[in-house]
């Protein structure tokens, strides 16, 4: 009997030198960085260059300026967000307008790449308000300047830093769902643009990068801390899951959970912003960790990064409908150089199924 391995769990199915997830320990270490010293003190731009090092030969020593160009070389398709397309989810239009960008594999294209889902977004989110997209000010740290298109106005630093903090956190994680389908796009010699794409429609569900709106969703639902626990009870007798929660890898904490609490709080010092909401979203933490560790003993679900990204992306005034898109954000770099390094492989990736419809029906 051929034994399948649903979900491909335990299949080791690449060689990387990108980053390293550690489900036991609860570590994460993007290139030789543990996530959280690396959201602590690294920019998006520096996250980037990290990354792509060693994939492309002249990639520039210093990336603020060139992913700078790169968001207005980006900005230029801007002009095809037509109403139809700023109808649909931002994730949608966010994703049809990176179709646009070359599909090469220079580093041009790369930074072109990576640059985008900051323009698109904001394109995106200021169209659907009625309002005129606002172009890039090549000249700001990337996070700032994604904020400011944005809102039409200049984050605080303490902000910008925050959202520098969730670039970082989520630019790399493994051989994740997305990541995956950017390596078998990338591993038919099908260009940068096409490993994105990829990428990108494989983050979209909420069993991936699709949470954070939900549990948004989840907190307003609770509304108070006494009302968690029967929420949550009555949410799981319905066969809900609780977004947020539980991870494919991670059987203790998600590092990258306490990485992002610690720049929501960060932040929160900054601004005074958010208290009674942090409040909230630990009283609902707790119980849903209790609820989970009663209801199913012997399957560890743990906390795990959108919890804290809808708390950090909903404190910098990002709505939920496009925290996906914040998610591409960050992690749009690391599929680049994973598809890199697949590409460097030369590998076509291409595994088997076990066949068990009917027989070939004897011709008559
Ligand atoms: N809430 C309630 N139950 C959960 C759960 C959650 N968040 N996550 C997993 N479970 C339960 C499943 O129902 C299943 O129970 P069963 O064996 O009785 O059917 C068991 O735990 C194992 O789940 P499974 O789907 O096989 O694990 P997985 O490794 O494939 O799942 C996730 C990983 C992330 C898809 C899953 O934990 C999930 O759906 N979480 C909620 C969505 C989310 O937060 N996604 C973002 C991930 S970073």
């Amino acid at each position: 009997m051929v034994q399948v391995s649903a979900g491909l769990e335990r299949v080791i199915a690449a060689a990387t030198v990108l980053s390293d997830v550690d489900g036991q320990a609860g570590r994460l270490t993007i290139r030789g960085w543990a996530v959280e010293d690396l959201a602590g003190r690294a920019r998006f731009e520096d996250a980037v260059h990290l990354l792509l090092d060693g994939f492309f030969d002249d990639l520039p020593a210093d990336l603020a300026p060139a992913l700078g160009q790169a968001r207005v070389r980006a900005f230029a398709e801007v002009a095809a967000l037509d109403e139809a397309l700023a109808a649909r989810e931002p994730y949608d239009a966010m994703r049809a307008l990176l179709a646009r960008l070359p599909d090469g594999d220079g580093v041009h294209d790369a930074l072109a790449l990576a640059a985008a889902p900051a323009v698109f977004t904001a394109a995106v989110l200021r169209r659907r308000n009625g309002l005129e997209a606002v172009a890039p000010d090549p000249a700001l740290p990337h996070a700032a300047d994604f904020l400011r298109m944005v809102r039409g106005a200049p984050a605080t630093q303490g902000e910008a830093r925050a959202l520098d903090a969730y670039l970082v956190t989520v630019c790399d994680h493994g051989l994740n769902a997305s990541t995956f389908a950017a390596r078998v796009a990338a591993s038919t010699r099908a260009g940068l643009g096409s490993a994105v794409q990829a990428g990108l429609s494989t983050l979209k569900g909420p069993l991936h990068g699709g949470a954070p709106g939900p549990v948004i969703d989840m907190l307003d639902a609770i509304g108070t801390a006494d009302n968690a626990v029967p929420w949550l009870e009555a949410a799981l007798d319905a066969g809900e899951r609780l977004m947020g929660f539980g991870h494919r890898i991670y059987r203790v904490r998600d590092p990258r959970a306490d990485a992002l609490k610690a720049a929501l709080s960060r932040l929160s010092k900054s601004a005074g912003a958010l208290p009674g909401r942090l409040a909230l979203a630990e009283a609902v933490e707790r119980a849903a960790l209790d609820i989970l560790r009663r209801r199913k003993p012997d399957r560890p679900l743990e906390t795990n990064v959108e919890f804290y990204t809808a708390l950090l992306l909903e404190a910098l005034e990002l709505p939920p409908e496009a925290f996906t898109c914040v998610f591409a954000a960050g992690r749009t770099a690391g599929w680049i150089a994973h598809a890199r390094e697949q590409q460097a492989s030369g590998k076509l990736i291409r595994p088997q199924s076990v066949y068990v419809g009917p027989r070939p029906r004897a011709a008559a």
